[in-house]
């Protein structure tokens, strides 16, 4: 198992600071920074779009980890690209077939991009099996998708096994597992302990007293 890779998703950070929020992960040990879009349709918050995303990435180097939770990814997918996403999740349940996922793969590939496909609490994780050799990351959902600080899904675990066996037992050796929703310090060694790759965590960094040593305890 490799190093855990931290991704702090801004939904819980001070948009009104968003300069200093990205430099204080920058300077602290995260990894990668998490964009939560919400549209009001696929989930019933809506957050912000293609300018924030744009704008706020001047601001660090980090890899650009961005979650798409919106009705039609296959509209929209190219253009998250072109505003400067490394990685780009979108949801199984917003799809029309199997095909549109492997037509989203393929365009978000095109961009020079890294595909992402995630799927919600309720989705069996067999889902995500014909698309594995395609992607490069897959991404569990630990809560019902649109707000941070809900409790962790106890069933994730369960599915992150289940996945990990079949990329096992299929040589699936290049795609990360990644987790959202719920992470905090009792939740971190139960993800982490079942193969998940990446940590993705909101509302327990943005609000620790101590971000840095947060940021530790959940990698370490
Ligand atoms: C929820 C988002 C998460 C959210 C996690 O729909 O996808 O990224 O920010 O927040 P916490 O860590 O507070 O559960
Ligand atoms: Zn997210």
């Amino acid at each position: 198992m490799g190093k855990t890779i931290l991704s702090a998703s801004l939904l819980s950070a001070d948009f009104a600071n968003i300069e200093s929020e990205v430099k204080k992960c920058e300077e602290n040990g995260v990894d990668w920074i998490h964009y939560d879009v919400m549209d009001g349709h696929f989930v019933d918050n809506i957050t912000f779009g293609f300018a924030f995303i744009e704008q706020s990435k001047k601001h660090h180097n980090l890899v650009c980890d961005v979650h798409i939770m919106i009705d039609n990814p296959f509209l929209y997918a190219r253009r998250f690209c072109r505003m400067g996403a490394d990685i780009l999740t979108f949801h199984y349940e917003a799809c029309k077939s199997d095909k549109q996922i492997f037509q989203i793969i393929d365009d978000i590939h095109q961009c020079g991009c890294k595909a992402g496909l995630s799927i919600n609490p309720k989705t069996p994780v067999s889902k995500l099996f014909p698309f594995l050799h395609s992607l490069d990351l897959v991404l569990i959902m630990s809560v019902e998708p649109g707000y941070g600080g809900q409790p962790f899904d106890e069933n994730a675990p369960d599915k992150v096994k289940a996945l990990k066996e079949y990329m096992n037992e299929h040589e699936i050796k290049n795609t990360l597992i990644s987790i959202d929703g719920g992470i905090n310090g009792k939740t971190a060694p139960i993800a982490k302990a079942v193969g998940c790759d990446v940590l993705v965590s909101g509302s327990y960094l943005f609000k620790a007293e101590d971000f840095k040593a947060t940021v530790e305890q959940l990698k370490k």
